[in-house]
């Protein structure tokens, strides 16, 4: 779990229309949708999984996440209002409570609506600042955070950015560090310090761990004082989601027993595009968060362009499409991960 110790509440799924679809595994984990003070006193759009859902906050404070969809005559229902904790659909005004029932229909004022008048909901909760939503019931959890119980470490979200790519490519260019010279030359790499000591890569039951991962870092975060050797272990914990920890050399940052932990949660919003979130937890509680934010802003304004750039945008299972060196191990064992979970969503086959 992200963390227990964060208040959740957690929205049951019921039964509505139900519509066919083909199975994807995707849909039983969960997956951060919106930053949770985006959702106010307005219904807000989002994608997930190439679906429209529509979020919405009751006065106790619980999210809904629905589809965005109107069951009556299929009007968006992100375009409504929500009105004594029922959200009201623009067209003809139904009413529908948080149960996902509709208990008015404005034509017909004496009308009873029945059960079968609803529409269909999505478990949904927040944690670490984020909407996370399950299209259907599974037995996952939210990804592990470790950094999240931590009370030595400040939290911070970073984001969110827009990547016209696939999550597993986002993914992929977090756990890969030989990128660091070329693309994030001055900050986390140097041209003339590329070569990718041996490490070490296992299974985990949630996806897999790198460890031994070391990089010559000039700026290796906000408060470095001198280049650095920072040794980083990186976890996938979901299909989606990574988080990686890195330790400078002693004596290469200003702020005492410096260590920070990055989670990258990421929404696959549709199959080519995506939404990120850096969730930071880091060992300073001195710097304002707009200094923070610019950091993780400036390396990953340095990614994006190349990552819009790879194709094809959904990341190639079959090993044999691209060409994998030792230094790409993390890379390729996370492939083997997605193709043995039977992910199908941002890759190709
Ligand atoms: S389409 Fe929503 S009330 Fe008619
Ligand atoms: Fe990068």
């Amino acid at each position: 779990m992200l963390s227990s110790r964060l208040p959740l509440s957690v929205i049951p799924a019921t039964a509505g229309i139900q519509r066919s679809r083909i199975f994807m595994i995707e849909r039983q984990h969960w997956h951060p949708v919106a930053s949770a003070d985006a959702i106010g006193a307005q219904p807000l759009a989002v994608r997930l999984l190439g679906e429209d859902l529509v979020l919405w906050r009751d006065t106790a404070g619980s999210v809904h996440a629905w589809p965005d969809r109107c069951p009556h005559r299929g009007a968006r229902l992100s375009l409504g209002r929500v009105q004594q904790d029922r959200l009201e659909c623009p067209y003809h005004g139904w009413q529908f409570e948080g149960s996902g029932r509709c208990v008015r229909v404005p034509a017909l004022p004496a009308f009873t609506p029945p059960a079968s008048h609803c529409v269909t909901t999505h478990e949904a909760q927040e944690a670490g600042g984020l909407v996370w939503v399950r299209l259907e019931n599974g037995t996952t959890e939210l990804p592990a955070f470790a950094g999240e119980g931590d009370a030595r470490l400040r939290k911070l979200n970073c984001g969110p950015y827009t990547v016209e790519t696939s999550a597993p490519r986002i993914v992929e260019n977090f756990l890969d560090m030989a990128h660091f010279g070329f693309v994030h030359e001055g900050w986390l790499g140097e041209r003339s310090a590329t070569a990718i000591d041996d490490y070490r890569v296992e299974e985990t039951p949630a996806g897999l761990r790198a460890t031994q991962c070391k990089a010559w870092q000039p700026q290796s975060n906000l408060h470095s004082t001198a280049p650095a050797q920072v040794e980083y272990t990186y976890e996938v914990t979901a299909p989606y989601t990574a988080v990686l920890t890195k330790i400078p050399e002693s004596g290469t940052v200003a702020v005492p027993d410096w260590r920070e932990s990055i989670a990258l949660f990421l929404c696959p919003a549709d199959a080519e595009r995506s939404i990120a979130w850096f969730r930071l937890a880091v060992a300073d509680f001195g710097s304002p968060d707009e200094k923070l934010r610019a950091f993780q802003d400036t390396i990953f304004r340095q990614d994006q362009p190349v990552l819009e750039s790879q194709r094809p945008k959904r990341l190639p299972l079959d090993l044999r499409a691209e060409l994998h060196t030792a230094a790409d191990r993390a890379s390729s064992a996370y492939r083997r991960h997605l193709s043995r979970l039977g992910i199908t969503f941002g890759v190709s086959r």
